[in-house]
């Protein structure tokens, strides 16, 4: 018998002494092998036939996987925001998100979870972290990923922000991640579209996936929340990354102080149960975590901010005032960092310390189980 093994062994062209028409046998993954006759007598002829029925069977597998979608714990179709998830539906999150930091860490990070899915990234304010993480978490799950710059769209020529939206939602893509300066605006889309809609960072109000992507961080490197104590310094009046930390980790019951200026630390704050502190030595006290922020310049209005080098003198992490906390504290930064404002060049770089770089290496992990939940959600 001749016999012809091809595709790393998922194709097996092969011809009987007594036929004069070669046989295969394919095996798709995750199929059953089949056996059938390619009805050709040319070899050549016959390998093309072999290969066209292993990608038909192969698409079908796809078309299969994106049908046969999970029913997860965390049910909705849209991530607004932390303040109105659970415990559960946070903690379902993080631990569905573990299979995606082994698949990141793989050789080939890739599978077909969402493929034949579209997603559309629009940032209507600057992102290098989130919105590229949004696009690799995408790709690797083989959705078709549409990234829309504002600047060289049509808002350019009048048209709105909510009839850009409304155009984008008529192409039928089945998520949407959007960033705005506006508070609350994804709310009020998200019973305007029929996709489902990621919030990158609304205003001042909410920044759930990075929420999330800290809380991961956190979950890899101290193995649970439990007994943690985080200090969270800086411009907290203007900082959703602040807000939405400070929903998630009072659920998971972490002890959380507050640290800034008072005039950066907005009224409300004391109701959230958080401990209110207005210098590093009495609010580093006892932490496990120092979660430093920047200043957000680009929301400040009628605030007399101090200068760079006042605001680093008393409220920049550098090894001094790392002693005020415990030991062996970890730090960590949403980014984009300043250095020498918030932050000092040894603290950002000292990798025994620093959990940065961890956390935008999370995010994507994060952000790749946020898109397959909601998708799944969606499609059932
Ligand atoms: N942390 C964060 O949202 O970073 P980007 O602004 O770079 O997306």
């Amino acid at each position: 018998m001749e016999n012809l093994i091809l595709h790393n062994g998922h194709i097996r062209i092969y011809k009987r002494k007594d036929s004069d028409y070669w046989q295969m046998k394919i095996k798709a993954p995750r199929k059953k092998a089949i056996r059938e006759s390619t009805g050709c007598k040319l070899i050549d002829e016959a390998k093309i036939v072999a290969f066209k029925k292993y990608n038909l069977l192969n698409s079908e597998n796809r078309f299969v996987s994106k049908l046969n979608n999970q029913v997860h714990n965390f049910q909705k179709t849209n991530l607004l925001g932390i303040k109105n998830m659970s415990k559960t539906n946070i903690e379902y999150i993080l631990k569905y998100s573990q299979q995606f930091i082994d698949l990141n860490n793989q050789i080939i990070k890739k599978n077909d979870m969402l493929f034949g899915k579209t997603i559309i990234n629009i940032f209507f304010e600057n992102s290098t972290r989130t919105r590229t993480s949004f696009e690799i978490a995408a790709k690797r799950l083989s959705a078709d990923i549409i990234n829309i710059s504002p600047g060289i769209s049509s808002i350019n020529k009048g048209e709105t922000f909510y009839d850009t939206i409304i155009t984008l939602n008529s192409m039928n893509p089945d998520l949407i991640v959007i960033r705005h300066s506006e508070s609350f605006i994804n709310e009020y889309l998200s019973n305007k579209l029929n996709c489902c809609i990621i919030n990158a960072g609304d205003g001042t109000n909410e920044h759930p996936t990075q929420a999330l992507l800290d809380a991961l961080t956190i979950k890899n490197t101290f193995g649970s929340f439990k007994n943690l104590k985080i200090a969270i310094c800086g411009d907290i009046l203007h900082s959703r990354v602040a807000k939405s930390n400070i929903f998630l980790l009072k659920k998971m019951g972490v002890k959380i102080n507050v640290i800034g200026p008072k005039f950066l630390i907005p009224k409300y704050l004391s109701k959230l149960g958080v401990s209110i502190h207005y210098d590093m030595k009495s609010g580093l006290k006892d932490c496990d975590i120092i979660m430093m922020l920047r200043i957000q310049k680009e929301r400040i209005l009628n605030i007399q901010i101090p200068s760079e080098k006042d605001y680093f003198n008393k409220y920049g992490l550098d090894i001094y005032k790392l002693k005020f906390a415990k030991k062996d504290a970890l730090i960590m930064h949403p980014g984009p960092i300043n250095r020498g404002v918030e932050i000092d060049n040894d603290i950002a770089d000292d990798l025994n310390r620093s959990l940065i770089l961890k956390q935008v290496n999370m995010g994507v992990a994060l952000r790749m189980a946020c898109l397959k939940i909601l998708i799944d959600n969606k499609d059932r």
